[in-house]
């Protein structure tokens, strides 16, 4: 994980050079740039070709999420199979209120922007009880965080966004948001972490966190193999579209020729790990180029490129996870099937 603190300018919407959202925001958007004139092309560049230079090939998941990979994991959310953002968001509906009660904040700091719908369960709940007053999204995709943002400024007048652009590997200085904060992590996205940086990353959340924030994870729990392995190979095909975009990206930003088609989608379960892998493994031997890289890949026949790991949890690894940062479990909630859990967790 990389602490670079030469990414801390700050960037008000004022001087921003970007264009400003049509709608009308009165100010009440304000931009932090945490990734700063850090150069995305560069950083694909290295993290491309030391990834397909290793004994396993590998690329990491957040190449996945260009506007047609954040289109496609939508879809994800909406699949029969993928049962992940039902279960998150039937226990939002019931425990939204408890959660905010437990916590009183009038900030909510998001990591993802996600699907606006669980952010709205939580904000509704904070405007219940009359705390409401900002919202801080933290992507990477400043298109992305406009979006969020676009959506929910105009049912929640009350409400002061900060778009957070930076990189979820990468600690965010939660300083301009006030207090209590409730620092919501939902999704499962802290399961694409090995345990290790998972550690990590918590242990750079809670060092900003201070007594009577709230830490509020999505874990994706163990469970039957079957079911993982549906939730990540789905009939319709849709995750094999979402996992091959990442060539599609490639190509296109690193003028790579991948003939996607030949490259087939592999999604199983690591029951030591407790992990799903997904791969893109080469239908057979071929030499792929990448342009901007002045590089040529030699794939075998089966040979794969490991695109995402996706961790499980059991209630005691994410107690694991949350003692990283010194945190506890202070409530730890599931849906009916107990699919799917939500941890909210404060220091000490
Ligand atoms: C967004 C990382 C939580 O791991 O389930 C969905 C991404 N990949 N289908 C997950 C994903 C394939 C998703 N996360």
């Amino acid at each position: 994980m990389s602490f670079d603190t030469s990414r801390t300018a700050e960037e008000p919407a004022a001087s921003n050079p970007r264009p400003a959202t049509a709608a009308a925001d009165d100010g009440r958007i304000r931009v932090r740039d945490l990734l700063g004139p850090r150069d995305r092309h560069a950083e694909l560049a290295r993290d491309v070709r030391e990834g397909l230079s290793r004994p396993h090939k590998e690329i990491p998941p957040k190449y996945f999420y260009d506007a047609r990979g954040s289109d496609l994991f939508e879809r994800i959310t909406c699949l029969p199979e993928y049962y992940l953002t039902r279960a998150e968001t039937e226990i939002l509906e019931r425990c939204a209120a408890d959660i905010v009660a437990d916590v009183s904040p009038h900030v909510l700091v998001e990591y993802g922007s996600g699907s606006s719908r669980k952010t709205r369960l939580l904000l509704d709940a904070m405007r219940r009880r009359r705390l409401l007053a900002g919202y801080a999204p933290v992507d990477v995709s400043e298109e992305a965080l406009r979006a969020a943002a676009a959506r929910l400024m105009a049912e929640y007048p009350e409400l002061t966004v900060t778009l957070v652009i930076a990189d979820f590997d990468a600690p965010v200085d939660l300083s301009f948001a006030g207090r209590p904060r409730l620092v919501a992590f939902l999704g499962s996205t802290i399961g694409n972490f090995v345990p290790e940086t998972a550690g990590e990353f918590v242990k750079s959340i809670a060092a900003q966190l201070d007594d009577g924030d709230g830490f509020l994870v999505g874990f994706d729990l163990v469970k039957d193999v079957r079911e993982l392995e549906a939730a990540y190979n789905d009939a319709a095909g849709i995750t094999a579209q979402f996992n091959k975009n990442v060539l599609r990206v490639l190509n296109r930003e690193l003028s790579a020729d991948f003939d996607i088609e030949s490259f087939r989608h592999l999604a199983f379960y690591d029951a030591e790990r407790t992990r799903i892998e997904m791969h893109l493994a080469s239908e057979r031997d071929q030499v792929v180029v990448i342009g901007d890289l002045s590089m040529e890949v030699d794939f075998r026949a089966g040979e794969s490129i490991r695109t995402e790991l996706s961790h499980k949890f059991t209630r005691e690894a994410a107690e694991r996870v949350m003692a990283c940062g010194g945190l506890r479990l202070h409530r730890w909630e599931t849906d009916r099937e107990e699919r799917f859990a939500l941890a909210l967790a404060e220091r000490g």
